[in-house]
């Protein structure tokens, strides 16, 4: 039986990234599948701290545009292109995006209006190159600090760690 996701919104938020970077690791070890790196990531930030909305957009061809992907909540919009809202922001300027008004971000987009402030976290793989953002919206005015930046970050490094060399193919 999997565990169980612990209820850490009134926890300090350092300490509870460090108990979900336990989780993950324990949950993804040996597995090298970024979609279910993405669905176990997500789903464990999202009941952790009962956010509004928590999933990953992917960069699909050409290139320029996200392409939304595992994720908890209400339904989110199907594809965004760089450049626009906040996760296309992110993802064009390759940095994390911390909004803790979104009413008060120029194009913001709005999958739920319950939202007042969102995160967004690039995801890139061990080569180096963008392959998603992480996306996290929260009912909560000015809810992320720099805890959550670091923390999100922490746990989205799991896309860019080093993977083992594919075996090479055994000789006729
Ligand atoms: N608010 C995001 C769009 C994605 S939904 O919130 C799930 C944005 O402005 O990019």
């Amino acid at each position: 039986m999997e565990p169980v996701i612990p209820n850490l919104r009134r926890h300090p938020r350092a300490e509870a990234y460090a108990q979900l970077l336990a989780m993950q690791a324990l949950l993804l070890e040996g597995h090298d599948d970024p979609i279910a790196g993405m669905a176990t990531t997500a789903t464990l930030l999202h009941h952790a701290f009962d956010h509004l909305w928590t999933g990953f957009y992917r960069v699909v061809p050409p290139g320029d545009r996200l392409r939304v992907g595992p994720y908890q909540g209400t339904l989110g919009c199907q594809e965004i292109a760089f450049g626009r809202g906040v996760c296309g922001t992110a993802a064009a300027e390759r940095r994390t995006v911390l909004v803790p008004d979104v009413h008060a971000f120029p194009g913001h987009i709005t999958c739920d209006a319950r939202s007042r402030s969102e995160l967004v976290v690039p995801v890139c793989d061990a080569t180096g190159a963008l392959v998603a953002v992480l996306d996290i919206d929260s009912a909560h005015p000015d809810d992320f600090s720099a805890d959550d930046v670091a923390g999100v970050e922490a746990l989205v490094a799991w896309f860019a760690r080093p993977r083992p060399p594919a075996p090479s193919p055994s000789p006729a």
